[in-house]
Parts: structure tokens; C-alpha cells; sequence
């Protein structure tokens, strides 16, 4: 099993545009999936049309068994016409009840104690975060073992980037300290991106100039990212023709490689 986690202090960013479209991405292409939403908003949970109520912190703080709390995501809600989907997504859903874990727990062990049990069950978790940094997310770094980071290309999002990078620093001493091994940065993604604007591709620049091949190939802004959001759909299941739907793959193809090259 391992774990991706999605990470940037700034909201607006795509962090749950990503997360919902590579756990989808990935559950179409036959692994299986459980993605977390670990965001007191319970935006992912509501992208795939399931009801806000408080999964994990039933599982984290009232000890619910995790049968109870996982909710299977039917392949109807993001497969793509004509293709079996090969493998299966799980959620974990969310409400306002989120924000209380981190005053709740007293373990920051406590998400990895949790997720054990789906060791061989599960192939890969996604966890999708709030912006606001909290004990939870120190809990979810310890069984992280790669971050993605999605940024806009705009002058005072790429603070978001290196608040973000910082954390990931204090996350990578703490697991060592544990031995649990390390977090590996597997990507900065640009989301909502303008190719005809100055300041995007500037920016863009900026980007690769400081963290080079980290950074994957942009998510071009367009309309269809949102109205798939407002379908409760994936973009590659809403519009399988368009260009979100194509960077989408991309995206979901560029993670896939980063989770082969962990150590298992
Ligand atoms: N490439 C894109 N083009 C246009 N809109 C996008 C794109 N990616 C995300 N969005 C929209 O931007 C908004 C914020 O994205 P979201 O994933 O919720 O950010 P975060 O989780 O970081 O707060 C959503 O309405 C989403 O549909
Ligand atoms: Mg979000």
C-alpha cells in the first residue's frame, strides 16, 4: 500500500481536483483505490455525489471500524464510455466534524494504526488535506510516502509552494526519527493554468528554473474542469474527448510512474 497526500496551505488551488481525479484515474486503471478526505469542507466526498458525515473522525476518534466508515464509489459516478473500470475506489468521507481530529487525538501515530489493517487490501491511498495545517496532517505525513503539490502560477501562490516544502522538511524528520522512512516530493502540479497570460508562464518558468523536472506538465484552465465538478464527475468521464480530459491522464499517468518507483 502506499500513500499519496495532497498538500498546499493555499484553498483554490486544485488540491481536490487532483486528488478526486487520480483516484479515479487509478481506480480505472486497476488499482485499488481509497481516497481520503481528510478536509473539513468534505469537498471530495461531495465530487462523488456522497453525503458529507463525519467517516473519518468516526474511524480516528470514536474507533469505528473502518468496514463501517468506507463507502464504495460505483464505477457509474467516473468510468469512461465503453471501458471496463478494472480496479475499485473507496472513499472516506468527511464533514465539519474533521476539524475536531487534531484537538482529539493524542496519537500522531494514530492514521497510521488505522490504515494498517488495509494493507493488501488496498493498493493506494490519496489524501486529500484542508489548507490549514493541524496535528492531523503530521499524523498523515507519517504514512505519507510521496507529496504532490498543486500551485496556481501566480506571484503569492508559490508562498503556498514553499510553506508547503518547509512542512515537508519537518514530516521528513519526524518519520526518520520513527525509521518509517522518508516523503518524497513527487511532483508540483500547476492547476488553472493561462498559457496566453504573461504572468502564468512567467511564473511557470520560475517554477521549473527553481524545482526542474519536479515539475509536472500544467493543467490548462478550462471551463470543463468545473461543469465536470458540477456534474459530480471526473473530467475524463464528463468530456473523455476534451483537453482537461487529456491532462487529466497525464497527470494520472505522471503519479502512477512516481508510485512505481517507492519501495514497496
Ligand atoms: N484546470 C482547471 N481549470 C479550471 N478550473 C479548475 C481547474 N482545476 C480546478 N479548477 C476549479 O478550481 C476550483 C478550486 O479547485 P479545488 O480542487 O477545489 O481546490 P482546493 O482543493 O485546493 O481548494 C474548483 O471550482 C475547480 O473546479
Ligand atoms: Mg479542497
Amino acid at each position: 500500500m502506499k500513500v499519496v497526500t495532497l498538500l498546499n496551505e493555499k484553498g483554490g488551488v486544485g488540491k481536490t481536483t487532483v486528488a478526486t481525479h487520480l483516484a479515479a484515474g487509478l481506480a480505472i486503471k486497476g488499482y485499488r483505490v481509497l481516497l481520503v478526505d481528510a478536509d473539513p469542507q468534505g469537498h471530495a466526498t461531495v465530487m462523488y455525489g456522497l453525503a458529507k458525515e463525519p467517516g473519518l473522525y468516526d474511524l480516528l476518534v470514536r474507533n469505528a471500524p473502518y468496514q463501517r466508515v468506507l463507502r464504495p464509489i460505483s464505477p457509474e459516478v467516473y468510468e469512461i464510455p465503453d471501458q471496463p473500470v478494472r480496479g475499485k475506489l473507496y472513499l472516506i468521507p468527511s464533514n465539519v466534524e474533521t476539524r475536531n481530529i487534531a484537538n482529539s487525538i493524542n496519537n500522531i501515530l494514530v492514521f497510521r494504526d488505522k490504515f494498517m489493517p488495509l494493507e493488501g487490501a488496498i493498493d493506494i491511498v490519496i489524501v486529500d488535506t484542508s489548507p490549514t495545517p493541524s496535528m492531523l496532517h503530521g499524523s498523515v505525513a507519517l504514512v505519507t510516502d510521496g507529496i504532490i503539490i498543486p500551485t496556481l502560477c501566480e506571484m503569492l501562490a508559490f508562498d503556498g509552494v514553499r510553506e508547503s516544502l518547509l512542512h515537508r522538511d519537518s514530516f521528513v524528520n519526524k518519520k526518520q526519527e520513527l525509521g518509517l522512512g522518508g516523503v518524497e516530493l513527487f511532483g508540483i502540479v500547476p492547476t488553472r493554468y493561462k498559457h496566453k497570460t504573461l504572468e502564468h508562464t512567467e511564473m511557470l518558468q520560475q517554477l521549473v528554473d527553481a524545482f526542474g523536472d519536479t515539475v509536472w506538465k500544467p493543467l490548462y484552465d478550462r471551463i470543463i474542469w468545473s461543469e465536470a465538478a458540477r456534474a459530480y464527475r471526473p473530467t475524463f468521464s464528463y468530456a473523455p474527448d476534451s483537453q482537461a480530459a487529456r491532462d487529466a491522464w497525464t497527470l494520472v499517468d505522471r503519479a502512477e510512474e512516481a508510485l512505481s518507483n517507492v519501495p514497496s
